[in-house]
């Protein structure tokens, strides 16, 4: 809104309160009140009746007093003047931004937006850690490593020993079975699905964020936690895939429970 129309939408609705608190005759129609301040800003902001309902202010520009409804100024105007109780309530509408325009498409069936993706922005992404190893990068890490990442980094929300708190628990060597919360340590069936998850996803609010060797660290350090490896054994792309995880048999197919069919 420019800064006049604003003006006069601020004079608008000061002087419509101040009819709500007079006697009825002295309230004018919404048409002048809009008209007035469409027409001259200043005239509107004294509160006096008279001025706003002045044939004056109409007369100072003939062309908002003939068409007060297609004025930008004289809209937002006449709804409060029309009813007080809703001027209380939101006393400033603000006006929204005007929409640019619309994109052009280059060729049909595309948006018109955005650009093809480059081989190097499809490998940011493309980070995809297989069981046996594949797509593991280059990089290592020992338990011992990972305690103090995990401290700065992960116990914030995990707890301190991964005992859980804001998120979920990671550290438990408890066979898994009904009744026991699922962890990384005896739930996940591959030890490079912990290296993936942690790079993709990893701390919550900062994904992305860790290199290698401290998701090989953090790696290390749940698996150690959890007595799977000690905390010296170093994690890398060809030990991680090595790692028997205590629950790997868990998974089976076709799911043996009659009443999954
Ligand atoms: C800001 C809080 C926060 C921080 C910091 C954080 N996490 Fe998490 N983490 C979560 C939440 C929330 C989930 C559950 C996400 C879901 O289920 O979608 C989660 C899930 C996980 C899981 C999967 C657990 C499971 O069994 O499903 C692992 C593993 C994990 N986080 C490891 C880490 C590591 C390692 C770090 C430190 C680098 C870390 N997190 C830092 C909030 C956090």
């Amino acid at each position: 809104m420019r800064p006049d129309g604003r003006a006069a939408l601020v004079g608008a609705v000061a002087v419509s309160l101040l009819f709500a608190c007079v006697p009825a005759p002295a309230v004018p129609t919404p048409t002048s009140v809009a008209t007035a301040a469409a027409a001259k800003p200043t005239a509107a902001v004294p509160a006096s009746p008279a001025v706003a309902a002045s044939p004056a202010a109409v007369a100072a520009s003939p062309a908002a007093a003939a068409s007060p409804a297609v004025s930008p100024a004289a809209k937002p105007a006449a709804s409060p003047a029309a009813s007080p109780a809703t001027v209380v309530a939101s006393p400033s509408p603000v006006a929204l931004p005007t929409p640019g325009p619309a994109p052009k498409p280059a060729a049909a069936g595309t948006f018109g937006f955005g650009r093809l993706a480059t081989a190097d922005d499809i490998k940011k992404v493309d980070i995809e850690v297989r069981p046996d190893g594949a797509g593991l990068p280059v990089g290592s890490g020992t338990a011992v490593q990972g305690r103090p990442i995990y401290a700065q980094k992960c116990a914030s929300c995990h707890g301190a020993n991964g005992e859980g708190g804001g998120a979920p628990k990671l550290v438990d060597p408890t066979p898994f079975k009904p009744g026991v919360t699922a962890t990384v340590g005896n739930y996940w069936p591959y030890a490079t699905t912990v290296w993936d998850y942690i790079n993709r996803a990893m701390p919550f609010d900062k994904p992305g964020s860790l290199s290698a060797d401290e998701v090989y660290a953090l790696t290390a350090f749940l698996l150690s936690e959890n007595k799977i490896v000690n905390e010296s054994d170093v994690m890398d792309a060809q030990s991680l895939p090595r790692v028997k995880m205590p629950n790997a048999s868990g998974f089976v197919s076709p799911d043996p429970r009659p009443d999954v069919h």
